[in-house]
Order: C-alpha cells, then sequence, then structure tokens
C-alpha cells in the first residue's frame, strides 16, 4: 500500500495508543488470519531477523511496521521458540530510536556470544536531504530480554558500495567469527562484501572482501545474504533484485536463491566450485530467506511469504506478510532439499484416508503420493463449483504446476496466475500445509518447495480431486 512518507517515517511516540488499538482490531478482523504460523498483530511483516539459539530456545525476531500495511519506520518484534512450530511473540524489542538507526532498524542476524545475544543490524539513517547513510550496527540482548544498544557503527558504509549496502550476517567458521553485507556497487550491479572480527572481538571487524560465489552481478542488488553449512557444505542463499532472467528463470517480481558450494575458503572470500543460481522456492511468494547453523549444527531456514512491492488483499485489514514454517537442509545427490523440522507433526489432531472433503477449516497437512504415469489435479480451498487452488502432478512428464486464478480476491496477477517446475518423472509425493491464506507444498520430501498466499472466499474450504490415482492422508492442524 502507498502511504505518504510522513505516515511511514512518523516517529513511534508520536503515535497515539488509539491509533494502535484500532488498527489492530482491524487486523484481528481478517478473514484470512493464519494459524500456526507467525503473522503481525498489525502492519507490515517482512523479513525474518536474528535466527538464532539463545539462552535454550531458538529466537526469531522479524522486521516490523505496525502501522500499516506498508514498509514504514521498521523495528524488530522478537519471538521465541521451544520447538521450531510454535512461537511466542515478546513484543517489539529494537526501535529505530538513536541517531545510528533514526529511519529504521533494518535486517539482520543474531548469534550468542558469552551468555549474551549478539545482534548484528543495518542502522537505516537519512539527512535533512533524505539522503540515506546505512551503517552496520549492534546491540546486546540479556537473558531477560533486556536490549543494550552498541554506541559505535561496527561496520562503515563500504567505498565500493552506493547508499544500498545492507543486512549483516554473522556466522561462525573455524573458530572465528565473519560476516556478510548485501551490496549494490557503483554500477548498480549486486554483490557480497565479506568481513572477519578481529580476534572473535565482533565489535571489531575488518574486510576480507568481495565474496566470490559465482554469480554473474546482472542483478542491481543483493538482499539478504547468508552463508549455512549443510555437512559442511557451503549454501549461499540470497535475494538478488533484478536479477537477469537469462541467468535465472523467475516470474515473482524479485527472486530469491542460492549456491551450493564445494567449500568456504574465507581467506580468498570465495565459494569454491560454485553451483548455477538456482530458486530457493517455485511459489508465488518467497523471500529474505534467513538461516544459521544451530549448535548442534543443523541448517535451518526461514522466509518471508511475501514480497517487497506487492500489495495484498490484507492491506484492507491494515497488515500483510507472514514467516513460513522452519525448514531444515540438506543435501541429497548434490541437491537441496528443504522440509520443516520433525516437530511439525506434533500439529496434527486427527488423521483420515485422504478422500474430497468439501467443508475444512483450512488447517490442514495433506501427505499424499501420486502413482506415476498419470496427471492428477488437485483442488484445494475448493468451493461447491470446483473453483479454488489447482494443483496439477503430472508424473509422465514431471511436471508440477500450481495456478491460482481461480481462487478467492485475485492480486499480483501482473505477475503470471501460475507457477510450475520440473521434477524427475515416476510417482511424486506431496506433502501440502494448509493454513487459512498461507499454502506450502513440500514436493519428494522437499526437493522443490512451492510457498504462497491465496485469500479464498467464505465457501473456499473443500479439497477435491479432479482426476488421477492420490493416496494418502488428510491431518487437521492445531493452531
Ligand atoms: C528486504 C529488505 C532488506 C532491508 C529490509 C528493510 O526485504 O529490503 O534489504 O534490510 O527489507 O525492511
Amino acid at each position: 500500500m502507498n502511504l505518504p512518507t510522513e505516515i511511514r517515517y512518523k516517529r513511534y511516540e508520536d503515535w497515539t495508543e488509539k491509533e494502535l488499538t484500532d488498527i489492530q482490531d482491524k487486523t484481528a478482523s481478517s478473514p484470512w488470519r493464519a494459524g500456526y504460523h507467525i503473522e503481525p498483530t498489525s502492519g507490515m511483516l517482512n523479513d525474518p531477523n536474528g535466527f538464532s539459539y539463545f539462552n535454550g530456545k531458538f529466537t526469531l525476531f522479524y522486521q516490523s511496521w505496525p502501522y500499516g500495511p506498508a514498509h514504514g519506520l521498521k523495528s524488530w518484534v522478537h519471538t521465541e521458540s521451544e520447538d521450531l512450530v510454535r512461537f511466542t511473540e515478546t513484543g517489539t524489542v529494537i526501535y529505530p530510536d538513536t541517531p545510528l538507526d533514526s529511519h529504521g532498524a533494518y535486517s539482520g542476524s543474531a548469534y550468542e556470544i558469552d551468555g549474551k545475544l549478539f545482534i548484528f543490524y543495518t542502522g537505516n539513517v537519512r539527512d535533512e536531504n533524505w539522503v540515506r547513510t546505512p551503517l552496520q550496527v549492534g546491540a546486546w540482548m540479556d537473558k531477560t530480554g533486556q536490549i543494550e544498544k552498541i554506541a559505535e557503527v561496527l561496520i562503515a558504509p563500504a567505498s565500493d558500495a552506493t547508499e544500498h549496502f545492507r543486512d549483516p550476517q554473522i556466522f561462525e567458521y573455524e573458530n572465528e567469527f565473519y560476516a556478510i553485507v548485501g551490496a549494490q556497487n557503483h554500477d548498480k550491479q549486486g554483490f557480497i562484501k565479506l568481513y572477519k572480527a578481529e580476534d572473535r572481538d565482533v565489535t571489531k571487524w575488518s574486510e576480507v572482501g568481495n565474496l566470490d560465489f559465482g554469480g554473474r552481478g546482472s542483478e542491481y542488488m543483493i538482499e539478504c545474504p547468508n552463508l549455512v553449512f549443510v555437512d559442511g557444505q557451503p549454501v549461499l542463499l540470497y535475494s538478488p533484485q533484478g536479477l537477469d532472467k537469462a541467468e535465472l528463470d523467475y516470474q515473482n517480481i524479485y527472486p530469491n536463491t542460492y549456491v551450493i558450494g564445494q567449500t568456504f575458503d574465507a581467506e580468498a572470500a570465495r565459494l569454491t566450485n560454485p553451483s548455477a543460481i538456482i530458486n530457493l522456492d517455485e511459489g508465488f511468494e518467497c523471500y529474505a530467506t534467513q538461516g544459521f547453523n544451530t549448535p548442534d549444527g543443523r541448517a535451518l531456514i526461514v522466509s518471508w511469504i511475501g514480497l517487497p512491492d506487492v500489495d495484498y488483499p490484507t492491506d484492507e485489514y491494515g497488515y500483510q506478510g507472514a514467516m513460513s514454517l522452519v525448514k531444515e537442509l540438506s543435501i541429497k545427490d548434490g541437491k537441496l532439499y528443504q522440509y520443516p523440522v520433525p516437530a511439525i507433526t506434533s500439529l496434527r489432531t486427527s488423521e483420515q484416508a485422504f478422500t474430497a472433503l468439501p467443508l475444512t477449516k483450512n488447517s490442514y497437512e495433506l501427505e499424499l503420493s501420486c502413482a506415476p504415469g498419470q496427471v492428477s489435479e488437485l483442488i484445494l480451498f475448493a468451493d461447491r463449483e470446483g473453483n479454488g487452488l489447482r494443483l496439477t502432478v503430472d508424473t509422465e512428464n514431471g511436471i508440477i504446476e500450481l495456478d491460482r486464478s481461480q481462487v478467492g480476491v485475485p492480486f499480483a496477477t501482473d505477475f503470471g496466475t501460475t507457477r510450475s517446475c520440473q521434477v524427475a518423472t515416476g510417482a511424486v509425493m506431496l506433502n501440502v500445509f494448509v493454513d487459512k491464506s498461507i499454502v506450502e507444498i513440500f514436493i519428494n520430501k522437499g526437493e522443490k518447495v512451492f510457498t504462497s498466499r491465496v485469500f479464498p472466499t467464505a465457501e473456499q474450504t473443500g479439497i477435491a480431486l479432479l482426476s488421477g490415482q492420490v493416496t494418502g492422508s488428510y491431518f487437521e492442524l492445531a493452531k
């Protein structure tokens, strides 16, 4: 939604309590509120931030502007979880309230160091002429949730970057701390800069170089770069805005991509033997994915189910955006797989054999197997006429297609109403998670993923099977 700059950048203290509760009430009245996904209580939710393990729990923050479905003065909202499935929100913890983050506490990461959570983020600062200076700044969160901001800039603007220089990710590698920052160079190409903490002191960073990961620089900006290790292999996740479609075919307004390297050569700032650039998700919305390695070595990721510069039907209710399920990464036969953490099955409250169902609560998981050599057409959010979200699984040709042209309120139609991908021919396994207005579809246990929003009418609550041989289970899911 387009809102005037004065509104988007009004200081938090200048909004009344009533203005906030009014918009929260409007949001609460939405027919599309999710049950088991994180959504904002009002306003804009965008990137996942500071995904980490701290004080015996998982911590996940998100970018927030609570006053409307627009990109305003950003803050960080804190949530925590024991099981990576149920998250509890504790409130806004990083406000844009110092000269180092005056125009937004932008995206970043976090890492537990000596019993405190080190938070590394971008302070978006603008002067009276609206000229931006991006500062990489920090804060410490203690075990009681108190935040102490670090008074000095940790990384000053890089001379080879424009004003687009943000989203620091801290990670530990071979007993050293490193950080990568997304950037745009003066030729308007995206790049990633690598830093190293001096003697593991995360308040002192020195530049290693620009990360060589095989990209051709056809994008104009790289947002939210993240390096994680999957069984020791480096996987770089990033959001290259404006990427040339000759370099990678994608259909969303902005892609979310990854590259798998053989090794990470920290000193030379490069991934050795990088793969081609690959789409992380085949659905209509998935962006700014953030990952981290847990203390026990797993690589977990979570994505913003939303995209910059897109209007959503929820705008009418004063909010936008959701967090995806937490997905665990693995590499099999050189291919990246993403699948919800095992605890996801604890949401299941009842199970029945899969069959067409006219009335569901749109809160369920399907675990299905589509027979080889045929075309299955499954309609989710189906109404009596059989309209809804159509998932076609062609196991003969290895094509999977999602079509949202016949479901609920249309939106973002300029970017097309179908998405598809190729898989090997033969039987296909599907795990489909439906949550009111969110769909996450995992093909063959995470070989491909379709993450999308749909905004069904009140009548669109069914599941129909128009063709094909499909067997499996239907599980109702709890909140
Ligand atoms: C990505 C992004 C980040 C930035 C943040 C601001 O969606 O543009 O690059 O830090 O959102 O909210």
